[in-house]
């Protein structure tokens, strides 16, 4: 049977106090709509259709695809109105309508796909605190009557633990012909969604309910206490599966992966740690306290050592980076490189056991193996209007505190003495010196010191 997939994410999201769309707020690093959408593409569905009002726009632009139909609701008049609105895309001979919400978005495929194969269903789960959720009410004999919202329940029905959780699968004729008769007569003036379920069972369809096992997935984000639990539930999961999957982490915890982290065995990553975009890291890589890591790919043996930012960057096999480094894009690490405390790199190549070990900066450079670049060594790339190239050959030796001028080549073997302000390329084996030399001054006396106080301090 086919499936249509109806996204909500008109509402304003007013308890978020936000000027931003609720759908936009970021969970694990995405808008919370995008997680929501990568679960309808899963389910392979003809159709997903997502219902945008406030903040329309910005959220067309950012979840911007060719597989959304996107549908306007002008004003926003509850749940069941906003589906409403989909429904010139939803044809009678559809099959099936999946409604989600762009608000929950930890949901996982396989209670949804239960949901689809049972018929005309609801998701449910029972929660420690319902407060706030709509409520499942049953009968005597425990059959599913409806859902009361909490603003026109009971107290007795307050004290229900069953609760809506949005999720709700429908046969599309039955939405098309039921849902306009849906009224607006509660607490709220709005048109309830779930309201539609006890009209089409007045006619004796059925309806049923899938209860969740796992409650801390259909978590609904209204405020940002709830943005800020479901974040840590997603953070939980994702370091559960990476335990599972082979890796060390120090405390689970204290690891926040905000995009892919694919990882080799026997990785070990201590706390602290943020993984944004997609991150690799080789078998046997160690990842120290507080580092970042973007879009980066860290080779089998290699430590990041503690603080370190990696963005864009490339580290191969049996390096050791930082304490305190910053690999900005475009940074490759070939095999055995080090890059020590408060060195900074952007579009470098750093060759076979090479080492840039101490507070140095190397932009726009090509180093070969074997190269040593003493402690506050500068690549001056930029000349105020354009960036130049330094090209270190194998085994260069480059003195502490030199200044390379690029564009700049050091040929194989060449040495630039400590110091040095290197404006001209140097040959193989050569031996630069760039610095004025040096003179001692005999009798010095230093400035204010009377020829009578001679010996004094
Ligand atoms: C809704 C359910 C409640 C359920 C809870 C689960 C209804 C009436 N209530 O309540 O039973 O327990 O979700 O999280 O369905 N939206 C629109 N247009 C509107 C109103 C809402 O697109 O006019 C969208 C929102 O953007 C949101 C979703 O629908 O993504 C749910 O709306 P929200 O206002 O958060 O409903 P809840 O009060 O959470
Ligand atoms: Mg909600």
């Amino acid at each position: 049977m086919s499936l249509t997939v109806v996204i909500l994410a008109a509402g304003r999201g007013k308890r978020m106090r936000s000027s931003r769309a609720k759908v936009l707020h970021p969970v694990a690093g995405r808008p919370m709509l995008a997680h929501v959408l990568d679960l309808a593409r899963r389910l392979d569905p003809v159709r997903i259709c997502v219902v945008v009002g406030h903040g329309g726009d910005a959220v067309r632009e950012a979840l911007a695809a060719d597989d959304v139909v996107w549908v306007e609701q002008r004003e926003q008049l509850g749940t069941g109105h906003a589906v409403l609105q989909s429904l010139p895309q939803v044809r009678e001979d559809d099959g099936r309508v999946l409604v989600l919400y762009g608000d929950v978005p930890l949901l996982p495929e396989a209670p949804v796909r239960e949901l689809v194969a049972a018929g005309n269903a609801l998701l449910t789960a029972r929660l420690p605190d319902p407060a706030g959720y709509g409520r499942i009410c049953r009968d005597a004999a425990g059959a599913f009557t409806g859902v009361v919202e909490e603003r026109d329940a009971t107290d007795a029905q307050r004290a229900l633990d069953e609760i809506n959780t949005g999720v709700l699968a429908i046969d599309a004729a039955l939405l098309r012909h039921y849902l306009p008769a849906v009224g607006n007569d509660n607490a709220q003036g709005e048109y309830y969604l779930p309201d539609v379920l006890p009209l089409a069972m007045a006619d004796g369809h059925r309806v049923h309910t899938v209860c969740t096992e796992d409650p801390g997935a259909v978590l609904g984000i209204n405020d940002r206490l709830q943005l800020a639990s479901a974040e840590r539930e997603f953070q939980r999961r994702s370091a559960e599966a990476l335990l599972r999957g082979g890796v060390t982490l120090a405390d689970p915890a204290r690891l926040d992966v905000r995009g892919s982290l694919q990882c080799g065995e026997d990785v070990f990553i201590d706390v602290g740690v943020v993984i944004e975009g997609a991150v690799t890291l080789g078998d046997g890589a160690r990842v120290g306290a507080h580092c970042v890591l973007r879009d980066a790919t860290v080779g089998e043996g290699s430590e990041v050592h503690p603080f370190s930012h990696l963005d864009g960057a490339t580290v191969g096999a049996g390096c050791s980076v930082g304490p305190y480094a910053r690999l900005r894009p475009g940074t490759v690490l070939a095999n055995r490189a080090r890059v020590g405390n408060f060195v900074e790199t952007k579009k470098a190549t750093i060759g076979t056991g090479s080492k840039v070990n101490h507070l140095s900066y190397v932009g726009d450079a090509t180093l070969g193996a074997g190269v040593n670049v003493g402690a506050g060594t500068i690549t001056c790339n930029y000349d105020g209007v354009a960036k130049h190239h330094t090209t270190l050959g194998d085994g260069v030796f480059i003195g502490s505190n030199s200044t390379l001028v690029a564009p700049l080549d050091v040929d194989e073997g060449g040495f630039v003495a400590a110091g040095s302000t290197v404006t001209r390329d140097v040959g193989r084996d050569q031996l630069a010196v760039g610095r004025g030399r040096q003179r001692n001054i005999d009798g010095w006396r230093r400035p204010g010191t009377a020829a009578d106080e001679k010996g004094g301090h």
